[in-house]
């Protein structure tokens, strides 16, 4: 009797615990003052549920900022969030979006040249968060965060035009008037790295760090996507140049010490963390998942649009080819690709930008008519017999040999590609669906 009741107690506790979040790359020293920002959203709240992908998902993102902020507070350091810019997409995706920031805490949105075109969306949208806009006649916004020891004020530069000499006597002064004692100044810039070069020189003095929205110009090509925390600020011209991240799976850390002499009143770090492993936060997904829920409906009747269109486009089901190749279309039924469409219908995401590799029929002809047992079909991979006019007559003649092409590597590398498919080894895979 006890020992049912304990395996009972060890189901539920199994059932129960989610696995451990990986740990955190902090700084040894805690910082007096850190701000964590987020860039380059572009209005997707869950990329994709591909396995490589899913790292970049909101409610993924929300759990690193809140597991981030709590561990930095423990420690002593005063934490404060904002967007970074470049957040936006369509209209109707802005209103969960900045609803999920006000769950999170965000303290401050800046809104980038291309966020600024959903200006109305965002300013009845904001729930009281402040918005920096890029500057407007001569009008810079800024974003203050007040520690025990050290102040940080944000400036929104928007993006500078280079030859214009007034501009930039404007923001000199500006940013002078920012300068007090304990307060380190930081201007945002939408520009890109060869244009930061010849902008940091001349905002020399004026402030102390340069949130640029691109790489790095000494990165690697492809620094967006190293896995672990990665340092991301440079000198240049005498100021502290910092990338915003470049990609939706990281935020920026911005770790500020008080300095050790009047010639270094502070220190200054960036630092990539990256949500990958992190769970999802519940509330945020309930927000994603309501959007993708009533967008959902949306999709579905346009696609009653497009059925019309697409019914005079001819495609072969499976079952077509099932009805000479009884045994290899079984075995196909066995596999994940007769079921790919079920996988976008579970996630909710019938989209346009999922379907072309998941829906034969959606590629062939703009349409999904029928879910079940449809995905990656037979020409997904017997390509010769794509147009169905070919795969209508073959087969006809006795002895007939349609299939001169080897089903190889690269026919699989379309769909299964490094993002959607980071493990994919020919190896192990194709015994997998040949028949
Ligand atoms: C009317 C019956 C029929 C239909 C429908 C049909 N096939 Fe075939 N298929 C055949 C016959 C018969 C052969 C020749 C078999 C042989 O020579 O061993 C063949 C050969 C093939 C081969 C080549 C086998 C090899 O050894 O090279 C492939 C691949 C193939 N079919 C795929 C398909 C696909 C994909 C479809 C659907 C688009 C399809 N077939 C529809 C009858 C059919
Ligand atoms: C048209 C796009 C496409 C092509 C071409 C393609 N796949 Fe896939 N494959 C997918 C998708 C999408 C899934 C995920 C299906 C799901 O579970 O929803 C998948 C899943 C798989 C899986 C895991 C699911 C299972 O059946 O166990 C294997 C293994 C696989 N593919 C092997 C291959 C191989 C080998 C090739 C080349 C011969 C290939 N695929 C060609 C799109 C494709
Ligand atoms: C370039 C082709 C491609 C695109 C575009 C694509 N997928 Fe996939 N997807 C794949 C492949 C290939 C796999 C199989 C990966 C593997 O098992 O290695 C897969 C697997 C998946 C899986 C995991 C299935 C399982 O049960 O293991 C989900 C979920 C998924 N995709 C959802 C999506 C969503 C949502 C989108 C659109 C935002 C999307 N995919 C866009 C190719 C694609
Ligand atoms: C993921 C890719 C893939 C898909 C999808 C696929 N096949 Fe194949 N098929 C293969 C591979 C690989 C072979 C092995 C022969 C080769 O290398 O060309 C093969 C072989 C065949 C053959 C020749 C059989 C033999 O024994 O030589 C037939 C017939 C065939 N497939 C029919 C189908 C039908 C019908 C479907 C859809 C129900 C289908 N295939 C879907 C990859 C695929």
């Amino acid at each position: 009797m006890l020992s049912l009741l304990l395996l009972g107690l060890y189901w539920n506790v199994r059932r129960t615990s989610r696995p451990m979040p990986p740990q955190l790359a902090l700084p040894q020293e805690p910082p007096d003052l850190v701000l964590l920002i987020t860039a380059n959203r572009q209005g997707k709240l869950e990329v994709c549920g591909c396995p490589g992908k899913r790292a970049e998902d909101l409610a993924k993102v929300a759990s690193l900022i809140l597991a981030t902020k709590h561990q930095l507070e423990r420690r002593g350091s005063v934490v404060g969030i904002l967007e970074g810019g470049d957040f936006t997409g369509g209209a109707d995706v802005v209103p969960p979006l900045l609803k999920a920031y006000q769950l999170i805490g965000y303290q401050g949105i800046a809104l980038s040249p291309r966020d600024e075109k959903r200006l109305s969306v965002i300013r009845t949208n904001a729930n009281g968060i402040p918005l920096l806009l890029p500057p407007r006649d001569g009008n810079f916004a800024t974003f203050r965060l007040n520690g025990k020891a050290l102040n940080l004020v944000v400036a929104n530069l928007g993006r500078p035009p280079l030859e214009d000499e007034q501009y930039w006597q404007r923001a000199s002064i500006y940013l002078q008037g920012l300068r007090q004692p304990n307060t380190v100044v930081a201007a945002l810039v939408y520009v890109d790295r060869n244009e930061v070069m010849e902008i940091a020189p001349r905002l020399k003095g004026a402030t102390d760090i340069l949130l640029l929205d691109d790489q790095l110009p000494s990165a690697s090509p492809n620094a967006e996507l190293s896995p672990s925390p990665a340092k991301v600020s440079e000198k240049i011209g005498g100021v502290t140049v910092i990338a915003l991240p470049q990609s939706r799976a990281a935020i920026l850390s911005l770790n500020l010490w008080q300095g050790q002499s009047d010639r270094e009143p502070f220190r200054v770090e960036g630092q990539w963390l990256y949500a990958s492993g992190h769970p999802d936060h519940d509330q945020v997904k309930q927000i994603v998942n309501a959007y993708y829920e009533k967008r959902q409906k949306e999709l579905e009747r346009e696609m009653q649009e497009l059925l019309k269109i697409a019914e005079k486009r001819e495609y072969l089901p499976p079952e077509f080819c099932g009805s000479c190749h009884q045994a290899q279309y079984e075995q196909w039924l066995s596999t994940g690709h007769a079921h790919a469409i079920d996988t976008l219908v579970k996630q909710k995401r019938m989209d346009k930008s999922c379907l072309p590799c998941h829906s034969l029929e959606f590629r062939m002809r703009g349409v999904v008519t029928v879910k079940k047992n449809r995905g990656v079909e037979c020409v997904d991979c017997h390509v010769e017999l794509q147009d169905p006019a070919t795969a209508r007559m073959h087969g006809q003649r006795p002895g007939e040999r349609p299939s001169t092409k080897i089903v190889n590597e690269v026919t699989c590398l379309r769909c299964h590609d490094k993002q959607n498919s980071p493990n994919f080894d020919l190896r192990t895979y194709l015994p997998k669906v040949t028949h």
